[in-house]
């Protein structure tokens, strides 16, 4: 029989980029549950839409009855989970709905997903699996010479966002401490590629240095980001999905921290060598804005324990990706115009003008 895989959030950024490459690369089939917030677009899947081993479901993780159905009746073999609220921006000016999906919705998933597995039959028990997508941001902010986040790495997050995605992840471990529930949980560092909402610091930087707009750098510009490419971060996902051992966490990373205004001088740079310049060099559009409450000064991922126990490492470089991803943003100006309309100005207007 066809294997299924449950992914939730597979309309967004990270989640639509593993659709597209599960179905390329694997015979299961994939159920997408997804509410399409304003970060979930499903003109991501367009590729596959019309693909029989793939299924769109609109709805949200924490209607358990959606949720109890989907599994009864397309009975998957692996959960994995990526819906959430993902922008700390947002969860600073309005936490509600973070704990809303990143919490409860968690909650509500694993609840459905306990009740699932303690029914499954002997085989498809010992294959089942709850994966759980999380993000660095849980263990909270380095000091310029502290090493890396290891999985053991006291959590403190330090955002609404932070905090929720972190609720999560002690909720996922409980499940398994507690109810034997096999779950896997990664933590990722930042990523980038096609399909991310240009609410977020590259795709953000890459449309207004195309329009010629104010690229807004929060405060000194001197924080650090680990970046990993959208589609190693897949590649990981599906490692620890095949071979992670249940109950284990695994922290991706790209080992390539940048400070934000490297980054944002390298986009001007790409911007300005493939739109041509005629007129002032790019970088003359950077304007320091107001600091992000309670901005982490610096995020950086220890990932040897993903590459020593599954040989996972990233095969992209920054230079490449990065490159590929300012072409993405300036070839799909279809996508982008249709992104960038409606609520998007507004969030823009209001984040901005403040
Ligand atoms: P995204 O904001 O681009 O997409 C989130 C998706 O979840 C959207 O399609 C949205 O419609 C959907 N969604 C939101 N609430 C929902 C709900 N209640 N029910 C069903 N669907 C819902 O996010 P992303 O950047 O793709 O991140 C995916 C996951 O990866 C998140 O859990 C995030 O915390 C984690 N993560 C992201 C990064 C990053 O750099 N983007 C890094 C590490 C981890
Ligand atoms: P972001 O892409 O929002 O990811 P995160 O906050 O999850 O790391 O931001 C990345 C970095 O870029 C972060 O240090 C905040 C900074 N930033 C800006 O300087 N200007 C911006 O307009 C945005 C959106 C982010």
């Amino acid at each position: 029989m066809q294997e299924t895989v449950f992914v939730t959030g597979g309309a967004g950024f990270i989640g639509s980029n593993f659709i597209l490459r599960q179905l390329a690369q694997n015979s299961s089939s994939i159920l997408n549950l997804d509410k399409l917030t304003y970060a979930g677009n499903l003109r991501n899947l367009d590729a596959i839409a019309s693909d029989n081993r793939y299924e769109f479901v609109h709805g949200d993780i924490g209607d358990r009855a959606l949720v109890r159905r989907l599994l009864q009746d397309r009975t998957p073999h692996a959960v994995v989970h990526f819906a959430a609220e993902s922008h700390v921006d947002r969860s600073i000016r309005g936490p509600d709905d973070f704990i809303r999906t990143n919490v409860d919705g968690t909650f509500a998933l694993l609840e459905e997903a306990r009740a699932y597995y303690e029914n499954l039959r002997e085989q498809p028990r010992q294959n089942f699996r709850f994966l759980h997508v999380s993000t660095d941001e849980v263990y909270g902010s380095l000091a310029p010479a502290d090493p890396p986040f290891s999985e053991r790495t006291p959590y403190a997050p330090n955002s609404p966002y932070a905090a929720s995605k972190a609720a999560s992840d002690h909720l996922v471990r409980a499940y398994h401490h507690t109810y034997g529930l096999p779950t896997l949980t990664t933590n990722c560092s930042n990523n980038y590629g096609p399909f991310q909402f240009p609410e977020k610091l590259i795709p953000l930087m890459i449309l207004n240095a195309r329009d010629r707009k104010p690229l807004p750098v929060y405060g000194d510009g001197q924080n650090v980001r680990d970046w990993l490419y959208v589609e190693d971060h897949c590649a990981a996902i599906a490692t620890v999905l095949a071979r992670g051992r249940v109950g284990e966490t695994y922290n991706i990373g790209g080992w390539n921290e940048k400070r934000n205004l490297d980054i944002v001088y390298l986009i001007c740079d790409l911007v300005d060598e493939i739109e041509g310049r005629s007129g002032a060099a790019r970088r003359e559009l950077i304007t320091f804005v107001k600091d992000r409450p309670g901005h982490d000064r610096r995020y950086a991922m220890d990932a040897s324990k993903i590459e020593r126990e599954l040989g996972w490492r990233p095969r992209e470089t920054f230079e490449t990706g990065i490159r590929k991803t300012v072409l993405w943003y300036l070839e799909n100006a279809a996508w982008v115009k249709e992104v960038t309309s409606g609520s998007y100005r507004q969030w823009i207007e209001t984040h901005y003008s403040s």
